[in-house]
């Protein structure tokens, strides 16, 4: 079966084709990083317009690399939320009016879902259930994945999500947009200077609070003599105060769920240190800890083409009859 996945939630616009004999036939992405670096942040109808323009060059070009034309395809998945609206009716109008001029199916994708299942694209031994934590720049969760399409959210972000406290921290410190890799990048020269608190850590819960944490930089940053040298030193204990967050959730996530398999997925995934420290307590807890290759953990069209399949195997395929969901609880 040969699923085209197309991607266009917010700033990347991504097309792939998966088969479910080979694998990943091919991947294609545009980052609009260039075109939002001047405003630092994503402005939503330029994202938009620009998913128009990608389109369709980015779909020849998919097909060329997979070797394959649109008569070939079993169907089409296509991010219906949650994310942007009028990024999200981009990809769905041309998704759909493929559909519909080739009479295949098509299938709505929730895009959390969608990185969430990433993993198993790469692990086809890897299976459910699991405890799933997806952290990127627009949602922060834990939740126990029982079967495809039966999720159970154990907590969620009261306020900001974790990936905006890195891309905020950037913006804040003068860094460019996104924030989350430049973080990384400078916190290599960081020293063990800070002492952030760590939100909600007195709460057996699983639940995340990044707001009071980006006050906390604020006040940091602007009482300090804003070098490099300090922009790394926040830098590096942004990344151990997220880390400490994610690692003491997801203990409590795992006291409640007796699970030994976590997956965690989404664009802070990508994230060396964190995914270092995740995985250092999951070892020292025999789970087992799945992530994402680095080029899936952000934005891209792969994982939309892979929930595709999986959705279809399992007769999950999604009508909104071109409706999207600007937000879309799993
Ligand atoms: O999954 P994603 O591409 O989009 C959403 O669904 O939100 O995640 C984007 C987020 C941004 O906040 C970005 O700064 C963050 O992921 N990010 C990172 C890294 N790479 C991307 N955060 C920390 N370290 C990274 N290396
Ligand atoms: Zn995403």
């Amino acid at each position: 079966m040969l699923v085209l996945g197309i991607e266009t939630s917010c700033d990347e616009t991504g097309v792939a084709v998966y088969d479910s004999k080979k694998g990943l036939l091919s991947n294609e992405l545009y980052s609009q990083i260039k075109l939002h670096q001047e405003h630092g942040g994503v402005v939503p109808e330029l994202a938009s317009r620009d998913h128009v323009k990608r389109l369709s060059p980015l779909l020849e070009q998919a097909l060329k690399n997979a070797d394959c034309s649109l008569e070939d395809l079993d169907l089409i998945a296509y991010t219906a939320g949650p994310g942007l609206k009028g990024c999200l009716l981009v990809g769905s109008t041309f998704a759909r009016s493929l559909a519909y001029i080739l009479e295949k199916p098509s299938t709505a994708i929730n895009h959390i879902e969608a990185h969430l299942l990433a993993p198993l694209m790469e692990n086809p031994n890897l299976d459910f259930p699991f405890v799933g934590l997806l952290i990127s720049g627009g949602h922060t969760m834990l939740l126990s994945a029982n079967e495809l399409g039966t999720y159970n959210l154990l907590g969620t972000t009261l306020d900001d999500a974790i990936g905006e406290a890195f891309d905020k921290t950037a913006k804040l410190m003068g860094l460019e947009y996104p924030g989350g890799p430049q973080i990384e990048r400078i916190a290599k020269n960081g020293r063990d200077h800070y002492n952030f608190p760590r939100p909600l850590s007195d709460k057996k819960n699983c639940d995340f609070s990044f707001s009071g944490l980006k006050t906390h930089i604020v006040h940091t940053w602007k009482a300090s003599e804003q070098s490099e040298q300090v922009q790394s030193d926040i830098a590096s204990e942004l990344q151990r105060t997220a880390a400490d967050c994610l690692v003491s959730r997801l203990e409590n996530a795992l006291s409640s769920q007796k699970s030994d398999t976590v997956i965690v997925s989404g664009g802070v995934s990508a994230n060396s240190f964190i995914r270092q420290k995740l995985t250092e307590y999951c070892s020292s807890k025999d789970v087992n800890i799945f992530f994402p290759s680095k080029e899936f953990c952000t934005d891209n069209g792969a994982m939309i083409a892979h929930a595709g399949y999986l959705k279809k195997q399992a007769n999950q395929l999604c009508d909104l009859q071109g409706e999207v969901k600007a937000r879309w609880p799993l």
